[in-house]
């Protein structure tokens, strides 16, 4: 069958034919391809046709697809555990290497998505604090969750729908929504507040309004004001971790946050999550203390499995981060040197192997209105021709693009390559 045929059906059976919004290519006006099969970097629609894979199952996929050793350990737990809802050493395994291997996490619940790690962490902070009150950065994603659903980056962005219907006002009354990089703004709102926030969520390196840093001063700034009102700040590394770097965006600031969450690449490409931080404020989740969360599947075998299998590859294996940033690094040089040629104004922003390219002419992209002055059409042509080219890519200008370990020199030479012709079709339509 053609992609088109299958994604036609689809529309029948699901909602916009798929089960994630985003996967809709409806930002961009095209239909996507139907993937079967992926290996490295290289995946296949149902087509046959092949593409140099950027996405990565948007972040978790470091090791590329179907890694051979994480492959190996789901084949070996699952032909003798598929589910107990019952302890299993495994889980033991992976919690054990989370606490002893990144900082600020004593212990750690697994769940199963970055959503449910978000919203989860958010209930024991408050349970913790006994206060409502939450703040959430304008253009961060954190899943989900309806206490979320308010200024949420990309998806909502691409979709151009300020939150969600269906999103009552009493479960965002208490979401305070705070100016990623603006100490002023926030330092305000804790004045005004500060006593009822229970806590503050944060993606340290934001990659749902396009990749954007927190600044350092601001990080401290966010530590100082959590310190002196008695909140707890909550680093959502459900993007970041293991990602910018192997103990993720916590290693790249003086400052430590008191939960931290995780998914995406602790999963090792199966559904997973985690939340972890100091021993004193995880006792209080249920059973030890009075914060109730639970999950049939949570610390699911298989999971496990294929977490510890990736964890411990990249722990093993730091080269791999030098290879990330080499890749990126000549990725991004040769965006901007091409851009230059052909009067494009762009601006890249990259931590490590995630990265945006903003099509704006502004100096820098360092808060969420500079991400709302891009050229989104443009982005569009871009998205398309690098498509047709073998290329995919995020299906928004509100996202990070993916780099892994299977990344070879040779695939971003011809990634420039189609990159070069975009740009020079850009500069002609502009003559
Ligand atoms: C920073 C961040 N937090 C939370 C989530 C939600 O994770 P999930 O899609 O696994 O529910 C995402 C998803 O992209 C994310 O990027």
């Amino acid at each position: 069958m053609k992609n088109v045929d299958i994604f036609k059906e689809s529309e029948e059976y699901m909602p916009g034919g798929v089960n994630s919004p985003v996967r809709a290519f409806k930002g961009v006006n095209l239909n996507p391809p139907v993937i079967k099969s992926g290996k490295g970097v290289i995946i296949k629609d149902e087509e046959d046709n092949e593409y140099i894979d950027f996405v990565l199952a948007w972040g978790p996929l470091i090791l590329g697809h179907c890694d051979d050793d994480v492959v190996g350990a789901i084949k070996e737990v699952s032909s003798m555990a598929l589910a107990f809802g019952a302890p299993t050493k495994l889980e033991l395994d992976l919690a054990k290497f989370m606490c002893t291997n990144l900082d600020n996490v004593e212990m750690i619940r697994m769940v199963n998505s970055g959503t449910e790690a978000t919203m989860s962490a958010v209930k024991l902070a408050r349970g913790y604090t006994k206060r409502k009150r939450i703040v959430k950065f304008a253009g961060c994603y954190h899943g989900h969750f309806d206490g979320f659903l308010i200024e949420a980056g990309s998806g909502v962005m691409t979709g151009g729908i300020p939150g969600s219907l269906g999103v009552p006002n009493e479960s965002i009354e208490n979401t305070l929504i705070g100016i990623y990089n603006d100490k002023e703004q926030i330092t305000e709102l804790f004045k005004k507040y500060g006593s009822e926030i229970a806590g503050v969520i944060i993606e340290p390196v934001a990659g749902n309004m396009g990749v954007i840093k927190a600044e350092n001063d601001f990080m401290e700034t966010l530590r100082e004001l959590c310190n002196q009102y008695g909140s707890l700040l909550i680093f959502d590394e459900v993007m970041s971790g293991f990602r910018v770097a192997f103990k993720g965006a916590q290693s790249l600031f003086n400052v430590k946050p008191d939960l931290v969450t995780y998914a995406k690449i602790m999963g090792g490409g199966l559904p997973c999550g985690a939340y972890g931080g100091r021993k004193e404020i995880m006792k209080n989740l249920s059973p030890l203390g009075g914060v109730y969360q639970a999950g049939t599947m949570s610390g699911n075998p298989i999971v496990m499995a294929a977490g510890i299998a990736t964890l411990n590859k990249l722990k093993n294996n730091q080269n791999y981060y030098d290879h990330i940033e080499n890749i990126g690094a000549r990725l991004e040089d040769g965006i901007i040197s091409i851009s230059k040629k052909y009067n494009l104004p762009v601006v890249m922003n990259r931590v490590g192997g995630m990265m945006t390219l903003f099509f704006n002419d502004l100096k820098e992209v360092r808060t969420y209105d500079d991400v709302k002055k891009c050229d989104v059409n443009r982005f569009n042509r871009y998205f398309e021709h690098m498509l047709k080219s073998g290329f995919n890519l995020p299906p928004s200008q509100f996202e990070a693009l993916f780099l892994s370990v299977q990344h070879k020199e040779s695939h971003i030479d011809a990634f420039l390559k189609a990159f070069e012709e975009f740009a020079s079709n850009e500069n002609k339509m502009s003559l």
